[in-house]
């Protein structure tokens, strides 16, 4: 198998349906194909487009050596023609001129790490090698090594880079982004997602113009507002055909990720580290290592592109039991009671929960400190000896004496200025020394940057999981960063602060996954507010959104499905009328659309109507035996709930089907519809285990599964479909 492949001047990286080749001209890196796979001939003729672009004007200078046309794979600042740039240097002579030229290459078996940052992983046995580039500017004695890490199975190219300063005199990063791919333009559309709390991930898709495209963070974290990925597809790219190509950034603070049309229809889309307030020291022989960017090439539209990400998402990026191991049923109890609980409300949600079937109970906020409500105690975690006067410790033992896990809330990154800690350690809040920091939330971030922090931080959570058996963490950040600035780091330091931070927060989060292998840890921010392949890496899954309604949820999943694997976005089946919008949603299309999420319920367990507790019993019972299609199948967006009537999808899994379908909008004559499923076998003959109706799988995928609504005029009707 040939998965990087050297020829002369010519790297061609080969996954099973993609390949990406390159070629060195004039030492500049320089960009040839992506897209589908070519079989292994050579391919010179394609590295002869000219890089310089000549006058059409024939009696015209022919020394016009602008880069204009060239396809640079990892463009230097400074050179004329340059259109976009992905490093950018402070030499010490105060120039900011890079100049990368390739002068050796190696390849590696498997994939190395990545210093301190989240990435995707290689196991013994995976058809992954990784090929290193190494460029350095010869006068500046910059030097880049361009990591190439091809995941042949997966149909997924990683790309991330490592700066070494091999001059004798201190140089500061101002821009290092982990990769540029640059390619002719074919008629293309940025896909991309934006939101904000309650409302994550919607889709934008609106066509490359000469203006450029940039979804971009400052605010610290990957944030509501522009999730770290950007897909580019050809204009008449679908959900099931037509080519597209997508980036996503394996990084959980400020990123930017751009796209750019030169007025030559060169596009050059890349992503990384936003440079807006990033400056990096890098002292004689000190390195720096850029997060990683996943890059994927479907030709199967945009279902295959977003398989393929799920795919490596899933089984090379999350980590720990919970990868693989069915993740249990959880209730948790922050809708039910907000700050309003005491030992006694868990331990009757407990045995009420137990009843039903659910397996993992979860406190929310408001077990610690004093915190009452959310002006106090972050920072004091330890138990709130009025709400839960048994304390931790044997509210644990009742709650798996029902045969249930307890797990716990935590917002470890923050303090409140009402604390016991605060009054301890004012130093350690990020802030400017002499200005009062903005409170948000009234609450305050803790500097991470300093390790003395980073090690409270650790010991908090580390000593609740010590001293009792809480086998799950929600781990919440509730505001964004602002008042950038520490007691710890010297002035020299202050614009490498966001990436420091980061690196802090990663840190604690590897310790603490690697010293509690047992504990299932979910990241939250706000809902989902900083939902990245980087926090994937730690948490194998994310709260999607604080808005529990099944209509909205169709909409918030449906585009965080773009990239991350529905098996990492919780999704929970909360009471009506709903707590975000009002809106009452039945119990079926509540709990069918909590299915395209890692499943479970945000309610009073013993609010439940006993006509509905029944309901529930078979329905985590259903969810139990299927786990493996949720968390291994292949999931396809078969509807578009913006724009249409319906909300549908599809699970695929061996020869076993789930479909869901949401009526969103309802007409009074829209009753009949057929469903067109997608990957199933044409030939293998389907039986509709409640009607018993058997139908090949072609006629399915052309015709397609008959839907009747007729009878049913209640909003938001639902309906699910097993076939097998
Ligand atoms: C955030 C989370 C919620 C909940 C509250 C608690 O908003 O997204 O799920 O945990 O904090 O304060």
């Amino acid at each position: 198998m040939n998965i990087i492949k050297i020829t002369n001047n010519q790297f061609q990286l080969n996954t099973k349906s993609t390949s990406y080749v390159m070629h060195n001209e004039n030492g500049f890196l320089c960009h040839s194909y992506y897209g589908k796979r070519l079989p292994d001939c050579d391919h010179n003729y394609m590295s002869k487009r000219p890089m310089y672009r000549g006058s059409a004007q024939s009696n015209m200078s022919k020394n016009l050596p602008t880069l204009d046309n060239a396809l640079l794979e990892y463009p230097g600042f400074g050179e004329v023609g340059i259109t976009a740039t992905a490093i950018e240097v402070l030499n010490s002579d105060g120039t900011n001129f890079v100049d990368l030229r390739v002068f050796d290459y190696c390849i590696h078996n498997g994939k190395p790490k990545i210093d301190g940052l989240p990435a995707s992983y290689a196991e013994d046995g995976d058809n992954v090698q990784t090929l290193e580039i190494k460029t350095k500017d010869a006068i500046s004695k910059v030097e880049v090594s361009l990591f190439y890490a091809v995941f042949y199975d997966y149909d997924v190219i990683t790309r991330w880079v490592k700066i070494t300063n091999n001059g004798e005199k201190a140089i500061t990063l101002l821009r290092a982004l982990s990769g540029n791919i640059a390619f002719d333009n074919r008629n293309y559309d940025v896909i991309s997602n934006f939101g904000t709390w309650a409302r994550e991930r919607q889709i934008e898709r609106a066509p490359l113009l000469h203006t450029g495209s940039v979804v971009e963070s400052n605010c610290g974290s990957s944030s509501h507002y522009a999730n770290p990925f950007m897909i580019m597809a050809e204009h008449n790219t679908t959900e099931n055909s037509g080519e597209a190509i997508g980036i996503a950034l394996a990084y959980s603070g400020n990123h930017k990720m751009s796209a750019n049309l030169s007025i030559y229809n060169v596009v050059n889309l890349s992503g990384g580290i936003s440079p807006d307030n990033f400056r990096w020291n890098l002292n004689q022989s000190e390195s720096f290592s850029t997060p990683e960017l996943v890059i994927s090439f479907s030709d199967n539209g945009l279902n295959g592109l977003s398989q393929n990400f799920h795919k490596l998402i899933k089984n090379r990026v999350c980590r720990g039991i919970y990868r693989d191991k069915k993740r249990p049923v959880l209730l948790n109890l922050w809708e039910a009671c907000y700050f309003d609980f005491t030992d006694d409300t868990i331990k009757s949600a407990a045995d009420s929960a137990a009843d039903l079937g659910v397996e993992l109970l979860v406190i929310d906020d408001g077990w610690f400190g004093k915190r009452d409500n959310d002006r106090t105690s972050l920072g004091d975690w330890n138990v709130n000896a009025d709400k839960i006067k048994c304390g931790l410790e044997s509210l644990c033992d009742y709650v798996n004496s029902k045969g249930l896990m307890l797990g716990i809330w935590f917002e470890p990154e923050m303090v409140s200025p009402e604390s016991e800690l605060f009054k301890k350690h004012p130093e350690w809040v990020m802030q400017i020394n002499g200005r009062k920091p903005t409170e948000t939330r009234y609450q305050l971030m803790l500097d991470l940057t300093n390790p003395e922090v980073c090690d409270f931080v650790y010991k908090s959570v580390a000593d609740v999981l010590k001293t009792t058996n809480i086998e799950y963490v929600k781990w919440d950040y509730n505001r964004t960063m602002a008042h950038i600035g520490s007691s710890y780091l010297n002035p020299e330091q202050m614009g490498e602060y966001y990436h420091r931070y980061m690196l802090g927060l990663y840190d604690v989060l590897e310790r603490l996954t690697a010293d509690f292998p047992n504990v299932l840890f979910e990241g939250c921010a706000s809902g989902g507010g900083r939902f990245d392949i980087g926090m994937l890496y730690y948490t194998p899954q994310i709260w999607t959104s604080d808005d529990t309604d099944a209509v909205e949820r169709s909409e918030i999943q449906y585009g965080t499905s773009l990239i991350y694997p529905m098996s990492c976005q919780s999704a929970h089946v909360s009471a009506c009328p709903n707590h975000q919008t009002g809106r009452t949603v039945s119990m079926q299309a509540r709990h069918i659309f909590a299915l395209t999420g890692s499943f479970g319920y945000e309610l009073a367990p013993e609010k439940i109507e006993e006509k509905d507790r029944e309901y529930i019993k078979e329905f985590i019972k259903f969810y139990n035996e299927n786990f493996d299609i949720f968390q291994k199948g292949k999931y396809y967006r078969l509807s578009n709930p913006k724009t249409d009537d319906y909300a549908i999808f599809e699970y695929v899994y061996e020869k076993r089907i789930i479909v869901g379908l949401m009526r969103l909008k309802t007409h009074a004559l829209n009753f009949q519809t057929n469903i067109k499923l997608q990957g199933l076998d044409p030939n293998y003959i389907y039986t509709d285990k409640v009607s018993g109706e058997r139908y090949c799988g072609s006629q399915l995928m052309q015709f397609g599964l008959p839907v009747n609504t007729c009878r049913n005029k209640n909003d938001f009707y639902a309906k699910m479909w097993e076939l097998y």
